[in-house]
This record gives C-alpha cells, structure tokens and sequence, in this order.
C-alpha cells in the first residue's frame, strides 16, 4: 500500500542573457533561417557566457525552485542533477551545486543519462520521497550544449542551446502527485548519439581532438525515427500505468527536440494540439533541461490547475525513452 505519493512542489529555470538567433547562425555556417524553422521549429536559442559553467545555470534554477516552494536549501535532503555537459567530470555538478546553494544536509548525485535525464532524476526522488526516505529533494537538469557542439557542424550546431531547470518534490497524499513513470532504454542504438571521446574508450588526445571526436556526434535521421517511433509507445505506456486513457490529459510536455517529433507524437496519442506545449522555438534542444523549461513556462503562464493531468515524455541518448504522469496539485 502506497503510504504516500510525491508531487512537484516548486518549479524554476534559467536561460543565459545571451540569444543565438536563426539569423546570426546564416553568418556562421551553411544554413537558412527557412531550413532551420521548417526542418525543427526553432527561431532562436540562448547561449552561456563564456565564464557561465552548468553550475552557475543550474544554482539560478534551483534558487528559483525553492522559493516557488517556500524551502529554503537545509529543507532539502537530496540534490539530484541531470546534466550531459558537467563543469568536471568529477566532483560531480551536484556536489558543487549542493555546496554553493547551502544544503547543508543534502546528499548529492549525477543522472548522466542525456535528454531523458530529467525525468529518470524525477523517478529517483519520487521513489525516495515515496518510500520516506527523504521529504524533500532538489531535481536540476542544466545543460551547456554549447561548450560540446562543433560549431563549424551545421547538422548539429543549430539544434542547441543552453539552460537550466529545476524542481523540488515533496510528499503529497497518496494517489496524488506523480501517477506513473516508464524508462526504457534501447543500448543497441547508442551509436547513433554520442559524446565519441573524452571517456575511458577513446581518452584525450591530440589524436582525438584532431578528429573532433570531443564533440557531440548524431545521425539525425536515426534518432529522428527511433524518437517518432518510441515516444508515443512510451508515452502510451505511463498513461496506462496511470489507469488512465490518452483523452485524460490536459498538457502533453515532450522534450523539446524538433517541432515535427513533437507534433507526428502528439498525432500518433491523438492529442490534441491545444493539449500539447511547445517552447522550442525560443529555446532551441536544451537536452535535459528543455522539459523543466517547458513546464516552468507552462506554470508561470498561469495554465496549470490542480486536478490536471500531465504527460511527460522525452527521449535522447541512450537511446533512452521516458514518460510521466502526473496529476498537478500545488
Ligand atoms: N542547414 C541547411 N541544410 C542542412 C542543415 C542546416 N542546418 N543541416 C543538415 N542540412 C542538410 C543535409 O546536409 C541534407 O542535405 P543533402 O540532402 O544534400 O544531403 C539535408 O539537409 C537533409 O538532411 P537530413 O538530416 O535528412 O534532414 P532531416 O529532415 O532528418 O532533419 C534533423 C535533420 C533536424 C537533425 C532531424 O533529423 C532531427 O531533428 N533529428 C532528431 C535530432 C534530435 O532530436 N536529437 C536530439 C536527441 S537527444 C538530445 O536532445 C541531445
């Protein structure tokens, strides 16, 4: 018997001041304002300042997020960041984000996961929170795409951007809060998405750095199927881990990766377009952050009421998939 459920209790994020738009893009690589908006949806993305690690992003969300819960840092137990794109290997981002917000009773961990990190980190502090191990913990997915795409690769190079995004889960009563998570992972098709050096396979070198090898690396197309395919399964899956049907819910938030992924999904679930957030055009893919992103808009425009049923759904390396429902209650 479930003694308690999990509920996100805050929400907050936080995009660097600097804009990358479609437009400054035309003067870096070989691309088209029109190709850009027609083949993903984006317009513009936010780039971090030179001085700007993912901690840095990550602490301004996460300031954000325990005041919407009205925490402050020695409320939390656990602190939880989702990032691809670390300040160090180690210590990890956490550690150091645990340090300068002052949690001062807070264990801290790294999801290293990619897109879906942020949901795979909600299902780990849910599960704590359900269990009574912790009552409160900080979930941040903050991500500096940027520092690892090669930016003379117009393929990948206009797909991302950087920013942070946070969320405080806190006990709620039971049969409310978080109602479902599915994980799935897909390792066979982990060549498609992938960071080639840097790690214990292919060390730094000269040799490595040469081949640009340190910078992110994607058959786009691949994914692109592989995400077609997989999100509406998986986001099929937690609704009906829910006990629930496709027609119950009111907000569809899929990661923010290409307007067209977002859209066939949406189809595919038979959602409605008024059901289904889309922030990717001012935001571009910001990896794990970009569902955060997301919901945070989504709350600060005043669209979220108790009682509402949301779907979470993202996918990315791995190839990992994940979904999440959620009933909304403040
Ligand atoms: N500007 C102009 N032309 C371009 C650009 C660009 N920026 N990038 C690629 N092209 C060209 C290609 O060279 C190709 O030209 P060719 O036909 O002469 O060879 C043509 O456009 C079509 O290329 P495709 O890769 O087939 O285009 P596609 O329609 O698949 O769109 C895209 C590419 C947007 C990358 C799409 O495949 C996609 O969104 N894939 C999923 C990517 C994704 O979501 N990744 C993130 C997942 S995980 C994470 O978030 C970290």
């Amino acid at each position: 018997m479930m003694v308690r459920g999990a509920k996100l209790a805050g929400l907050g994020s936080y995009v660097p001041d600097r804009v990358l738009t479609n437009a400054d893009l035309e003067k870096m690589v070989d691309t088209t304002d029109e190709w850009i908006v027609s083949h993903t949806g984006m317009k513009e993305r936010h780039i971090a300042a030179p001085e700007q690690a993912t901690s840095d992003l990550a602490l301004m969300a996460a300031q954000r997020a325990l005041d919407d819960a009205q925490l402050s840092a020695e409320d939390l137990d656990l602190v939880i960041c989702a990032t691809v794109t670390p300040d160090h290997m180690f210590p990890s981002t956490s550690s150091i984000l645990q340090g300068r917000i002052g949690a001062t009773r807070a264990g801290a961990f790294d999801l290293l996961i990619g897109c879906t990190g942020f949901l795979y980190a909600l299902s780990v502090a849910s599960g704590y929170v359900m269990a009574g191990l912790c009552n409160h913990v900080l979930v941040v997915a903050a991500e500096t795409l940027s520092r690892i795409v090669n930016w003379e690769d117009r393929a990948t190079c206009v797909l991302f951007g950087d920013g942070a995004g946070a969320a405080v889960v806190s006990p709620a009563k039971p049969g409310h809060g978080f109602l479902s998570f599915s994980l799935w992972s897909d390792g066979l098709n982990s060549h498609y998405l992938t960071l080639p050096a840097g790690g214990s396979r292919r060390p730094v070198s000269l040799q490595e750095l040469e081949q640009k090898a340190h910078f992110l690396y994607m058959e786009g197309h691949e994914v692109f199927k592989l995400a077609v395919r997989g999100c509406p399964e998986v986001a099929e899956a937690a609704i009906k881990q829910a006990g629930l049907t496709n027609r119950d819910i009111d907000w569809a938030i899929m990661h923010q990766a290409n307007k067209r992924i977002i859209d066939a999904a949406a189809k595919r679930l038979g959602l409605p377009e008024s059901h289904v957030f889309c922030n990717v055009e001012r935001y571009g893919n910001t990896s794990a952050a970009s569902i955060p992103l997301a919901l945070d808009d989504l709350y600060r425009a005043g669209e979220l009421r108790n009682g509402q049923h949301l779907l979470l759904v993202a996918f990315g390396a791995g190839f990992s998939l994940a979904g999440s429902v959620l009933e909304w209650t403040k």
